[in-house]
């Protein structure tokens, strides 16, 4: 398994540009099932859960080739089988977004039942519940999610948690249903906006996506299209921080300011300079950062996949500051590798307090997800001394080059093949 080896205590200085968004990635990616003829989208990031999306995808019949950086063209005119299997389901769990577009289009749909993950259970109720609604019947069996119909129709649905996925889900089996269907409490994120966006333009017909009631009124057929991705919000936030964390100046191109907000005026509450430049941002790390308290939130709140980032953050700032995670029940597993580097943190249930420290020291430790590797990668740059980071394949799923990236802007860090 490869390493990263980061040399500590460089300030990082120059130009960083931002790769496609992930999470608008996978979900753009399966609602090619829904749709006739070939779509061709741009600026698609190299990641390894993309891959895996399109390893789902072909199983299913989508046939999928690519353009020039960052083009693919995916075309799911026939689909063959009805069927994601657990060993691929296993590694990604976001192929449970194959699940609605499949049922809407194929009328059938075997699923491996996606396990949890190191930050939570991640259940699916939701996307289950709101499927039967669609008038799916839904059987659990050995493991897997068995789904059939004889036609969705638009129904009314509630949703009782913040699931992004579930929202995309019900939104793609929603655009074939017959009738309009309204989804409630639905996730504003604008990776949801985006996907939304994509089924328009194939012909469906969707309103109030990025509010949190969406309405679709079913169509008979879908057809391909074209789409740039959107910029990843996560990854140029992960940059801003790690311009905080080395107290560097850095313009982070490709992305897109109105999408972040929280985490903005989070890290200018936090004594960093964020200034708009071209078609990104320059952000600027301050001598002391100030500590702030951080709530994690639904869009337009806080992002929890900026948790870890922002946490690395406040290890540095002075005096104390308070982490709430609510949207998921274990994703606080940064915390102790971070304390092996120094920091000052102390968990009670769904809350870390985190009290700063002078500096943190370079050490072996491990990742564990995709954020939390990216919250060590950063503490690594801050930190006096060599750290090595291990199980590095957390990041790859997330984050495209990341090291090289880095590496352009100054920081000693490289990865070692194991
Ligand atoms: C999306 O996951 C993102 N993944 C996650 O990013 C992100 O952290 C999350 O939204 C929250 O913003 C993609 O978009 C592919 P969930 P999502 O499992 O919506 C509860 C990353 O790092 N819930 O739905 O699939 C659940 O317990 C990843 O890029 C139910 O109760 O998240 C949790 O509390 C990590 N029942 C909350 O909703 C359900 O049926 C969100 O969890 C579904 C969810």
């Amino acid at each position: 398994m490869d390493k990263i080896l980061i040399q500590g205590g460089e300030r990082l200085v120059g130009e960083v540009i931002v790769s496609g968004s992930k999470n608008a990635t996978l979900p753009i990616f399966a609602s090619s099932l829904l749709a006739e003829g070939e779509n061709r989208f741009h600026g698609v990031p190299d990641l390894k859960d993309g891959k895996t999306i399109c390893e789902v995808l072909k199983k299913l019949g989508v046939k999928i080739g690519r353009g020039q950086e960052g083009e693919y063209l995916l075309d799911g005119t026939e689909l063959v089988g009805h069927e994601a299997p657990y060993n691929l389901v296993k590694t990604m769990r976001a192929s449970i977004l194959v699940l609605g577009p499949l049922v809407a289009r194929a009328k059938k749909a075997i699923i491996s039942l996606p396990g949890g993950c190191a930050i939570g259970a991640r259940p699916v109720d939701l996307h289950l519940k709101g499927l039967e609604k669609l008038g799916a019947e839904i059987q659990l069996r050995h493991g897997y999610i068995e789904a059939k119909t004889k036609g969705l129709r638009g129904a009314g649905i509630y949703l009782d948690g913040p699931t992004v996925t579930g929202t995309e889900n019900l939104m793609m089996a929603a655009t074939l249903a017959k009738g309009e269907t309204v989804i409630e409490n639905a996730a504003a994120e604008p990776e949801v906006v985006e996907l939304a966006e994509v089924l328009n333009k194939m012909g469906a017909k969707i309103s109030g996506a990025g509010s949190n009631i969406i309405r679709i009124k079913g169509v008979k057929k879908l057809t391909a299209t074209e789409h740039t991705i959107i910029p990843d919000r996560i990854e140029a936030g992960t940059f801003m921080i790690a311009a905080g964390v080395t107290r560097g100046n850095v313009h982070i191109r490709n992305c897109n300011l109105d999408h972040m907000e929280a985490v903005v005026n989070k890290l200018r509450e936090a004594g960093m300079e964020i200034l708009r430049e071209d078609d990104g941002v320059r952000a600027i790390g301050n001598k002391r950062i100030k500590s702030v308290d951080v709530k994690t939130l639904p869009y337009p709140g806080f992002p929890t996949d900026m948790q870890a980032q922002i946490m690395v953050l406040m290890t540095l700032a002075k005096g104390l500051s308070v982490l709430s995670e609510t949207i998921f029940e274990n994703r606080f597993i940064h915390v102790d590798e971070l304390r092996r580097m120094g920091a000052d943190i102390k968990v009670e249930r769904d809350s870390a307090i985190v009290n700063g420290v002078k500096g943190l020291s370079g050490a072996p430790v491990m990742a564990t997800d995709l954020r939390a590797s990216a919250s060590l990668v950063l503490a690594g740059l801050a930190a006096e001394g060599q750290t090595e980071i291990s199980r590095v394949y957390h990041l790859d799923r997330g984050y495209e080059k990341l090291e090289e990236k880095l590496a352009r802007l100054g920081a000693h860090i490289r990865r070692v093949k194991g």
